[in-house]
């Protein structure tokens, strides 16, 4: 259900205006997709401590699209929750803030992006999506864990901005995703070759249009790599960016290849990460479309 509204949103004091300037320059006449509002509310409250769950819960039972895809992804075998819950506020209590921020900035970015493509099959784009997620938050487990949320929605966003470049820039920019989708290599000087940026940076620029956390905008943006000032926030982000797409052999084999080396992990376990999180994705993806 891809919408998309005036530019410019409700904002906030905290938004990077060079960020949003940047983007604009990138997407020119294309309008930016609008973050659901309830979203982008709840959010704020849960940035919040001296907020109840109990209202951030009430802000999202406002809206209720939000709400049921939120206790789909809240019931879905990704969560492993025992027993099904059947309302917001049950879910806030159960989940936490951080858990609960990550299943609304998935469920909201999934209700903002276009819902067809003319280049790619949005299906399999949020499949290759799922996989990305769940298979860091697979990895962050045993390398940094306290930051599995992160890693997961990072995961899950890390491409957004290539379905709104593809409808921006059409052929131009569709050709290189392709092209890269196709033979691999590194994205981001294919990108560079022709353009001032990269879908990594425009994805970090959407997230602090959105008004993401920080961490969050710093792990996308580094996605394929240090960026700029910034070093790789997130190295479970990092080893799922090599899957070009759902059923791509290749990437896996390279991502298993460069956890072996690089963090001293057999290649059994990784194995083991990554085929549950294709089980697990498979089932998110079908929250999406
Ligand atoms: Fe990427």
């Amino acid at each position: 259900m891809g919408f998309f509204s005036k530019k410019k949103s409700g904002g906030s004091s905290k938004k990077s205006n060079v960020g949003s300037k940047k983007l604009s320059r990138v997407l020119g006449d294309y309008q930016m997709p609008k973050f659901p509002a309830v979203a982008m509310k709840a959010m704020k409250l849960l940035r919040n401590d001296q907020t109840s769950l109990h209202d951030v819960a009430q802000v999202i039972m406002s809206d209720p699209g939000v709400s049921t895809s939120m206790l789909a992804m809240v019931n879905s075998a990704a969560n492993a929750m025992k027993h099904p819950v059947n309302s917001v506020p049950q879910a806030a209590a159960l989940l936490g803030r951080s858990q609960i921020e990550s299943i609304l900035v998935a469920v909201a970015v999934g209700r903002s992006l276009p819902s067809t493509s003319q280049y790619i099959e949005m299906r399999q784009f949020w499949r290759a999506a799922a996989h990305r997620a769940a298979i860091a938050r697979g990895f962050a487990a045993k390398l940094h864990p306290t930051t599995q949320s992160t890693s997961y929605t990072a995961g899950l966003l890390q491409d957004m901005a290539v379905p709104i470049l593809m409808e921006s820039k059409k052929n131009a920019y569709a050709n290189v995703f392709l092209e890269w989708q196709k033979g691999g290599g590194d994205i981001s000087v294919a990108e560079r070759d022709q353009f001032e940026w990269t879908h990594a940076e425009v994805a970090g620029w959407m997230c602090e249009e959105w008004n993401f956390p920080d961490s969050l905008v710093t792990a996308v943006t580094t996605h394929h790599g240090a960026h700029g000032d910034s070093n790789v926030a997130d190295p479970a982000v990092l080893l799922v960016s090599l899957i070009r797409g759902p059923e791509d052999a290749e990437g896996i084999e390279a991502l298993v290849e460069h956890a072996v080396s690089s963090y001293n992990m057999s290649s059994d376990e990784c194995m083991a990460v990554v085929a549950r999180g294709f089980e697990q994705g498979d089932e998110t993806a079908q929250l999406f479309r």
